[in-house]
Order: C-alpha cells, then sequence, then structure tokens
C-alpha cells in the first residue's frame, strides 16, 4: 500500500525522535519515498544527517529555504505528499496545529496540506494526561487528522505511565490502514487462525505446526480494506492485528462455539484456523506421573466446525482452507462440496518456504462457481489480498 507513496515524517522535538530512524528505514524497504521535515527541537536528539542518509532524501529544515531554486517549500511539500506522518508529535506540535499556528516548516506544510495526516503523539506520561494536552488531541481528531495513540510502559524519564511512541511496525501499519481503499467498509468479517490445543492432561496436549500467519495477514488485509474483522484465534506468538477484535481459544470445541456466536450477524467467515481433527478421550487431573500415564492415547474425532456451521449460514459467505500435500485439485473440490463452501483455498503444505510456519505462501482459490485462481509464492500479506480481492470480487 505504501509502495511508490511519497510520505512526508515530520520529526519533532521529543526523546523518541531517535525512533524516526528505524521508522523511516522501515519506510524506505517498504518501497516508500521518504521525504523528511525537522524541527529545530528535532535536530537536538538526532542529525539531519542520519535521516537523509536512511531516506535517501534531502531533509529540510527551513522555512525560508527555496526547493529547486524557486519553489515554496512548504507549499510543494505539501501538494507533493500522499500521507503526512509526525512521529515522535510533541504536544507543543499538538497544539500548534490544533489552534491553527503555522510558524515553522512543518506546521506550515500540514496546515496546507489535503493529504491525510497521521500524529503519533510521544511524551512524558503527565504531560500526555493534561487535559489541554487531551483537548488539543480530540480537536485534531474532530478536524479529520489521525492519531495514533501512545502506548503504556517505562516512559525516558523513567516513570511508567502513557506516552510511549509506538512501535515503527505499528505506525507503518497504521498508515498503511489510512491509505488502503475501504471496499469492504462496513462489512463484518470473521476470521480463525492458528491451530487448536487438545488437552492431555493440564500441562500435556496435542496440536499442530500452524503458526497462524495466514489467518492474522487476512484479519489485518481486511480491516485495512474496511470491514469489522473479529478473529477466533488459537494459541500463536503472534501481535494481535491492529484494529481488529481478537477472542483468544484454545480448544477446537471453544472454537467452535466462539465462531457459532459470531456467524450470525456476519458478511462471511473466513476458516484458515488448522483445527485439531481428534482429541484425547479421557482427559487426565493435574500433571500425570509418567508412570500412570497410559502408553497409547484413546481419541475421539472434533466436530467439522464448518460443517455444522454451514447448516445455519445464511447468507454468510463461507471460505475454508484445504490443508493438501501438493496441489490437489480434487481433494480441495471434495471438501468445497461437502462442507457446502463458497470459496475453498487450496495450500500445498508438503512445499519447503509456503504453507505451515513460515512468512510465504502459494494458494489457488477455488469457487463454487467452477473459477480457480492460482497465486504463486509470495509473502502472506500478499496472499492475503489476492484472497479477498477473489472471494469478495472488489479491486484493491
Ligand atoms: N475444519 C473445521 N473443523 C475441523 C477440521 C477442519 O472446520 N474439525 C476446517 C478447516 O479450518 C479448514 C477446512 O475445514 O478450513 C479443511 O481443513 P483440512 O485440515 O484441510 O481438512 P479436513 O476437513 O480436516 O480433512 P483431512 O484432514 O482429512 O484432509
Amino acid at each position: 500500500m505504501l509502495k511508490t507513496k511519497n510520505i512526508l515524517l515530520g520529526i519533532t522535538g521529543g526523546i523518541a525522535a531517535y525512533k524516526a530512524a528505524e521508522l523511516t528505514r522501515l519506510l524506505v524497504k517498504t518501497g516508500a519515498k521518504a521525504h523528511v521535515i525537522m524541527t529545530k527541537a528535532a535536530t537536538e536528539f538526532i542529525t539531519p544527517l542520519t535521516m537523509q542518509t536512511l531516506s535517501n532524501n534531502a531533509v529540510h529544515t527551513e522555512m525560508f529555504n527555496l526547493i529547486d531554486d524557486s519553489k515554496v517549500g512548504h507549499i510543494s511539500l505539501a501538494l507533493m505528499a500522499d500521507l503526512v506522518v509526525v512521529a515522535p508529535a510533541t504536544a507543543n506540535c499538538i497544539g500548534k496545529v490544533a489552534s491553527g499556528i503555522a510558524d515553522d516548516l512543518l506546521t506550515t506544510t500540514i496546515t496546507a496540506c489535503g493529504c491525510p495526516v497521521l500524529f503519533c503523539p510521544a511524551m512524558n506520561d503527565r504531560m500526555w494526561s493534561n487535559p489541554i494536552v487531551q483537548d488539543n488531541v480530540a480537536r485534531l481528531q474532530d478536524n479529520g487528522y489521525h492519531v495514533l495513540l501512545p502506548d503504556g510502559g517505562e516512559l525516558a524519564c523513567k516513570s511508567v505511565g502513557v506516552g510511549r511512541l509506538p512501535d515503527p511496525a505499528v505506525i507503518i501499519a497504521s498508515m498503511t490502514h489510512i491509505l488502503a481503499p475501504k471496499p469492504l467498509k462496513g462489512l463484518k468479517i470473521v476470521v480463525s487462525a492458528g491451530p487448536t490445543r487438545e488437552k492431555i492432561d493440564m500441562v500435556r496436549f496435542m496440536s499442530n505446526r500452524s503458526s497462524g500467519k495466514m489467518g492474522y495477514a487476512l484479519a489485518q488485509a481486511a480491516y485495512n480494506y474496511g470491514a469489522d474483522v473479529t478473529l477466533v484465534s488459537g494459541p500463536v506468538a503472534l501481535q494481535p492485528p491492529m484494529g481488529v477484535k481478537v477472542i483468544s481459544v484454545e480448544t477446537a470445541a471453544e472454537m467452535h462455539k466462539a465462531l457459532e456466536g459470531e456467524i450470525a450477524d456476519a458478511y462471511a467467515l473466513i476458516m484458515s484456523a488448522a483445527v485439531a481433527d481428534f482429541r484425547p478421550k479421557n482427559v487426565f487431573e493435574g500433571k500425570s506421573p509418567k508412570n500412570k500415564m497410559p502408553k497409547s492415547l484413546v481419541l475421539e474425532q472434533n466436530p467439522d466446525i464448518l460443517i455444522s456451521l454451514s447448516d445455519k449460514k445464511g447468507k454468510c459467505i463461507m471460505v475454508g482452507f484445504a490443508a493438501q500435500e501438493g496441489e490437489d485439485r480434487n481433494a480441495a473440490e471434495k471438501k468445497l462440496a461437502d462442507k457446502k463452501l463458497d470459496h475453498i483455498v487450496l495450500n500445498d503444505i508438503s512445499e519447503n518456504g509456503i504453507g505451515f510456519d513460515c512468512d510465504d505462501n502459494a494458494v489457488t482459490v477455488i469457487s463454487a462457481d467452477g473459477r480457480a485462481n492460482y497465486f504463486q509464492k509470495m509473502p502472506k500479506t500478499e496472499i492475503a489480498r489476492n484472497i479477498l480481492e477473489t472471494i469478495f470480487n472488489v479491486k484493491i
């Protein structure tokens, strides 16, 4: 989403200014064109040379310098930008923009630009909770500016509270969301992700190698494109996707119950979870000593969640995944029919570097109307976009 976009990064004078270096590095990595404006105070914390080297562009610090011999700096920067992000945004900068004060290159540029502007406040927790600062933040939001709220934690001044600049990756996620088109606006989409765990005793369980990355990428992409997303997730080691309601579950039975409650008013269910097909028949109390454990476990089959939900799906679009060894279309088509799905995503799990527990995937989306679309190996974030385009028939 950020590729080739002109991103204007405003850096103001706070200790978190050093994080702007990493933010710029990540931005350039996404393929965006990064242009930096630093306030005078920002240059006390990080040098323009650092930012110039990382952004591959000249850094703007002066109000009255002409760009390209004749162009007026703040106007040409304002016209060129697809998105302005102010990170970190100090109480001073927030207060000035909220009050219409434009007395330096950054505030004049923000006042002149017509593109979205994202403020990422970072400051001491007492400053952040000051009612005037809070009023100013509300005023920015009322006027259509985006604000990424600060995190809690230990601050540079050693006090603990809310005021930390969110991680650069979170800022990038927020920028992506702002710039993404919103063809799924107003639609509730439920996604399931990750493995389920089936208890043997208090500490042992049966599970599988699903990392949840595909489902999390789908949930994040659906949110970016405007959907209201609920993610029902088995145990994974991933950050919750921004803007998404997450319901954490452990067993297949818990996932089943959570999904039943969520799909009643949903536009679509995307079932990417790797649900355990079996569970131990008996769950042992506490941590069973090994000499008391049976040498073989009796298993019983978990109900098929998709089959059970398809019976009461109403108008909900049902999408399943078929984890197959090889590009076995017949098996995937059989699952599509047996589970009464609208689409099934055929996922070859036998090839190294795609499928389970990795960052890339290659899939074929097979639809009940006979269409089949193959997407070659690419990052799961990109696969997610292609899946959404195909199943919802939208251009993103
Ligand atoms: N699924 C489900 N409930 C289960 C098992 C699977 O809802 N108890 C869903 C998965 O989330 C996936 C689809 O069914 O969307 C296909 O899962 P997959 O593991 O590929 O196939 P299975 O139906 O389990 O069949 P098999 O293991 O025999 O290939």
